[in-house]
């Protein structure tokens, strides 16, 4: 039997060895974690992380050929098969600060394994890492190698949260990158028949060690450069009249540019996008490459200031001052069907909003209360965003309530902001909402996800990204 361990039980390594498990009855799988809390929550019935269609899986899988541990060692220097999904964080200190990679949970898992190995081991870097860190991992197993044979191979993961049981079932491709050595080959190969327990042999696509690590970054980039030329498109729409729906429509209709992640919205957020282009950066200034640089900045540019003029409209809209009013946030996490809030927008308009004083209450149907007070209140470092530049006091983190439903959430409020794209704010009943609301009453549709025309019948002022403006709205231009 084939063994596999699995380094980091978090938003990928879980799904991802879930998915395994299902499909290949005949591998044991293990996961492991340093934190006690999580493989706890992996073991009981309330799993650490929600995505539809999980607990499924956990639950036919667990105690058969899928293992939550946490002894790391026991487990690592029994496997064949190693992934390492720890977290790589952007680094918040010393060289290359806001930009480079933290790569100490990686090093420190790499030190792990050649301590503790005692039989030739394949290692996968399954986290999204710099270019090269397979080169450093390989250092560090080489120097430290006992005699041991160590393979180490690249297979990042490009499942989405939300969608990412869907997404490892039916891949677009499976990218599997080693050495050009015949025992690189041959460990591309063991890795290869895992995936072909389930995925089309045409699907799994090899490559160098470098390629695939830069395959992984850029497709992030490119994901994330989508996004922010719709949302600078968004910003020309509401000044001319267009409507970016019906532009992203016309444009995305062209098979070379295609329909998928043209949605304008109040900006892009998860634990991925930043980080990645942060990273990407940071390694083109490293190789001299100062233009590729300012190309990649730019896309996280656009995404801070399409924050920025949400709030703006907010403010604006609300004859210039929000202090005192009450403001119902709907969703805060960074996308639907997740709890995750990983730099979710969410934390920006929040901040933005309790600067100006205004008092929030807060609706998410998957992010904890904790969740939310932690993010508002912990001061982030970042790189030079003007968004994030001054702290939000503790004062104003009290004046935010978060409860349990959205016509609470609205009860006597100003304006509701949609962050999140929900389905359930689709089919809210906006009449009963308007009817408990100040007026004037707004909708601030930061997804585009609401009836502009409906809700206008009803009474609401409402401005809904990069559509034509609502004349009350347009006699208050935002200062962007
Ligand atoms: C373009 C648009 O494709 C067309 O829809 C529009 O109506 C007019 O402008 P055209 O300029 O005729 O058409 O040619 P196109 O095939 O788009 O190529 C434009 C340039 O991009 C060429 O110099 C081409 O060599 C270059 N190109 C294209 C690349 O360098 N790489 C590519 O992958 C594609
Ligand atoms: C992303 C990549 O899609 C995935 O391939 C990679 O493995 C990890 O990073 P994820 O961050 O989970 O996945 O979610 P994604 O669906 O890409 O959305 C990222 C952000 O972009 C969300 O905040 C989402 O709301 C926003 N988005 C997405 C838009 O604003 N408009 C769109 O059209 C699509
Ligand atoms: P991702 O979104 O990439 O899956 P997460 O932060 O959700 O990232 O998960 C990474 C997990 O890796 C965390 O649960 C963390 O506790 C775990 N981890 C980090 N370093 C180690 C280590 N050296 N050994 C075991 N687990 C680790």
């Amino acid at each position: 039997m084939v063994k596999i361990c699995c380094i980091g039980a978090g938003y990928v390594g879980g799904p991802t060895m879930a998915v395994i498990a299902l499909k290949c009855p005949s591998i044991q799988v293990v996961v492991v974690d340093i934190s006690v809390s999580r493989i706890t929550a992996w073991n009981s019935e309330q799993l650490p992380i929600y995505e539809p269609g999980l607990e499924d899986i956990v639950k036919q899988c667990r105690g058969k050929n899928l293992f939550f541990s946490t002894d790391v060692e026991k487990n690592v220097a029994e496997a064949d098969i190693i992934f390492v999904s720890v977290n790589t964080p952007t680094k918040t200190q010393g060289l290359g600060a806001g930009r480079a990679a933290d790569l100490t949970y990686w090093e420190s898992a790499a030190r792990m394994i050649a301590d503790v190995s005692t039989s030739n081991k394949i290692v996968v870097e399954k986290s999204t890492v710099p270019v090269k860190t397979a080169e450093a991992i390989e250092k560090i197993l080489s120097f430290n190698s006992k005699g041991i044979n160590y393979q180490i191979l690249s297979n990042p993961e490009f499942l989405a949260e939300g969608t990412a049981i869907q997404d490892l079932f039916n891949p677009d491709r499976v990218l599997i990158g080693g050495k050009e050595t015949p025992d690189g080959q041959k460990a591309i190969q063991t890795l290869k028949d895992v995936y072909a327990h389930w995925v089309p042999e045409d699907r799994i696509i090899t490559t160098n060690l470098w390629s695939a690590e830069l395959s992984k970054l850029a497709a992030n980039a490119f994901l994330a450069q989508r996004i922010s030329s719709v949302n600078a498109m968004s910003a020309l729409c509401e000044a001319t009249g267009a409507d970016v729906s019906q532009v992203s429509h016309a444009v995305g209709k062209d098979t070379r540019i295609g329909s998928k992640f043209l949605n304008a919205s109040v900006g892009f957020g998860g634990s991925c996008f930043q980080k990645d282009i942060l990273n990407l950066v940071y390694i083109c200034e490293c190789n001299g490459l100062p233009e590729v640089a300012n190309y990649w900045k730019q896309v996280i540019k656009v995404n801070d200031y399409q924050k920025k003029r949400f709030v703006n409209r907010v403010v604006s809209s609300m004859f210039n001052t929000v202090s005192g009013k009450k403001i119902a946030i709907l969703g805060f996490a960074f996308k639907k069907d997740t709890g995750d809030t990983r730099e979710t927008p969410a934390i920006d308009v929040c901040k933005e909003l309790l600067r100006d004083r205004a008092r929030l209450s807060i609706y998410d149907p998957q992010v904890t209360m904790d969740q939310i007070q932690r993010d508002l209140s912990m001061d982030k470092f970042d790189w030079d965003h003007p968004v994030h530049l001054q702290p939000v006091s503790p004062g104003s983190v009290k004046k935010v309530s978060i409860v349990w439903d959205t016509y609470e959430a609205a009860r006597d409020a100003h304006a509701i902001c949609i962050l999140t794209e929900w389905d359930e704010f689709k089919t809210l009943d906006y009449q009963r909402i308007f009817d408990n609301m100040q007026k004037p009453a707004f909708v601030f549709d930061g997804r585009n996800i609401v009836n502009v025309k409906k809700l206008r019948e009803i009474g609401f002022i409402v401005y809904s990204i990069g559509k034509p403006l609502d004349p009350w709205i347009k006699d208050m231009p935002a200062v962007a």
